[in-house]
């Protein structure tokens, strides 16, 4: 057991991320607001660079009583990460495909210490 030193703290911003190499390990470490999510950048689906995909909010389809689309809306504190191999979308904070909750993400922990962000191999 190890730790891998991510970046300063206030380098991070909110919604944004570093991905940080052990070997073949790769790890994305994500910021929201105050906290720190780790998560290994190998995508259940295929194994693709998860970490390196876009960071955005989930997406939901608003419907009418009769399931008529009316738009989509953006869900604020659902925070999802995309892989940019095939889209698939896991949440930030949980690891959790949203579609499928026994398909995740293998997390890490975070320490922040004096302003360092480390990450627990
Ligand atoms: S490898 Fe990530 S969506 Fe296919």
């Amino acid at each position: 057991m190890g730790e891998l030193f991510v970046a300063k703290a206030d380098e991070i911003g909110d919604r944004e991320g570093r991905v940080v190499a052990d070997g073949d390990l790769e790890i994305g470490v994500f910021r929201l607001g105050d906290e720190f999510f780790a998560w290994e950048s190998d995508c259940p689906h295929m194994g693709g660079p998860v970490c390196q995909g876009k960071v955005i909010n989930r997406v939901t389809e608003v419907l009418d009583a009769q399931k008529r689309s009316h738009g989509f809306d953006y869900v604020e504190e659902d925070v999802h990460i995309a892989c940019p191999w095939h889209g698939f979308e896991f949440n930030l904070r949980t690891g959790i495909h949203p579609g499928d909750p026994n398909t995740r993400l293998r997390g890490f922990p975070v320490e922040v210490r004096d302003g360092d962000v480390y990450v627990r191999i």
